[in-house]
């Protein structure tokens, strides 16, 4: 069977980017930022990112590319005979779970949008803000209407397949994303008072970095890079064999990072604007920015663009998590891409759906203790993607051998790249990688 490839560099650029920037970028880093130091906390973020997350995506990279297969493929074909497979299989299930919750949320960025087409938020009071999305997200019917309709979606452009779907479509919709959220954060930065949100984002605060913050900034640097579940395994799949790797990964690194910090400056110099206090998560842009867009001229059409925001933030993360499910079916089993597609949806439908209805008529049915919902956010967080970074780190640390690292990272001799960044890549991947990534694994297992 021949493979399809990403038509060209900048390809390439806008699916690994519309994999990382998602939901986290929007409602958690402003978040964590301002909480923990401001810049102190950016200047720590940006250490972690290259020291630690940046050899992790090459890793991934490397084994995609270097296979030409997916995820579980991946695995088998580079160390045949052996159980590494398994790696690959955590990765498909770590797509399945955050899916399952992913779309949910993905759904209800659909609902929000047409919300505010309808101009249901006109009101400042939090209290009917609140209901409203409590009313939203714990209806029967409704959500799982806009979740059918965000997984479609993503099962549509999946299914045209790589260069004629997951290319065509992010190449429209990564460029749109970050434009809109810099008209958001030029809107945002010029209001009055605007300069408190700065502070809160950007004053070094060293006093406000704890252990805890170093654990932040680490865990959020791995969700929004979107290590450790198979996706990069599946994209680099899916690069030609003259790209330069390493390239690719840093500015993957920046744009997330840089978009992350967009949305802080959207989002926190119109929330101190009007003396309200941010939170994180779905409250932050389900009810606080609803109240903030209210009191804003013209406030109506930037609710509709914010809303607009989060569901491209969504989907382009969600459809490189449906190709690791696809590729999978597709390659393994034989599958028709169609046939893979559709099965992949039909279980997500039903995880979906579990998920959906734990937000209301199912709240009461838990697994270890939680609703479904947060059960398959903390599979993945908190277990699937930081022991399959762990595994992925020391599989081509300890397993690939040093020889097809250098082979595979310099495309073989193509690109030119100094030795001591290439020994210092390939320490990091060996033993500063996995013993870090321990860390946090094995905290927030505590946690
Ligand atoms: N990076 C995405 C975000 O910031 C979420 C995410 C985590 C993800 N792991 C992923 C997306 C794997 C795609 C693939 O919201």
């Amino acid at each position: 069977m021949s493979r399809e490839n990403f038509g060209n560099r900048f390809g390439v650029l806008v699916a690994m980017a519309g994999s990382a920037v998602g939901l986290g970028n929007l409602w958690r880093f402003p978040y964590l930022v301002g909480t923990n130091g401001g810049a102190a906390f950016i200047v720590l973020y940006l250490i972690f990112v290259f020291l630690l997350c940046i050899p992790v995506m090459y890793s991934e990279f490397l084994i995609g590319r270097r296979s030409e297969s997916n995820a579980i493929g991946a695995f088998r074909k580079l160390a045949p005979g052996s159980k590494w497979g398994i790696v690959g299989l955590l990765g498909v299930l770590c797509s399945i779970s955050i899916l399952a919750f992913y779309s949910v949320v993905g759904g209800w960025t659909i609902d929000y949008i047409v919300k505010a087409v309808m101009f249901k938020f006109t009101t400042t009071d939090t209290k009917v803000l609140e209901t409203i999305f409590q009313d939203s997200v714990t209806s029967t019917y409704e959500p799982l209407l806009y979740l059918s309709i965000f997984l479609g979606l993503t099962g549509l452009v999946v299914l045209a397949g790589v260069k004629n779907g997951i290319e065509k479509y992010t190449k429209i919709m990564m460029p749109l994303l970050f434009v809109l959220v810099i008209i958001i954060a030029i809107r945002s930065i010029t209001l009055p008072n605007a300069w408190e949100g700065l502070v809160f984002l950007f004053k070094p605060d060293f006093s406000k970095v704890t252990s805890t913050t170093i654990f932040d900034a680490l865990g959020q640097a791995f969700f929004s890079l979107s290590l450790g579940c198979g996706c990069i395994v599946t994209y680099g799949s899916y690069v030609k064999k003259d790209e330069n790797i390493v390239k690719t990964s840093a500015m993957t690194s920046i744009a997330d990072t840089a978009f992350a910090i967009i949305a802080g400056l959207a989002i926190m110099p119109a929330v101190f604007a009007f003396g309200i206090s941010p939170g994180e998560g779905p409250g932050l842009v389900f009810v606080t920015l609803p109240m903030v867009f209210a009191q804003i001229p013209f406030g109506e059409f930037l609710a509709i663009l914010f809303f607009f925001i989060l569901f491209i933030a969504a989907i382009t993360s969600s459809i490189s998590l449906l190709e690791v499910v696809v590729a999978y079916l597709n390659e393994e089993f034989k599958w028709k891409r169609v046939t893979s597609v559709l099965v992949s949806l039909a279980l997500l439908m039903v995880l979906g759906t579990l998920c959906s209805l734990s937000q209301g008529d199912l709240a009461d049915v838990k697994l270890l203790g939680l609703t479904f919902f947060d059960f398959f956010d903390g599979l993945s967080a908190n277990i699937l993607m930081p022991l399959g970074g762990l595994l992925i780190v020391v599989f081509v640390g300890w397993r690939l051998g040093r020889a097809n690292f250098m082979d595979e990272i310099t495309s073989s001799g193509k690109v030119k790249m100094s030795h001591w960044f290439v020994e210092f890549t390939y320490f990091s991947i060996r033993f500063i990688a996995p013993i870090v990534i321990s860390i946090i694994m094995i905290r927030g297992l505590i946690k």
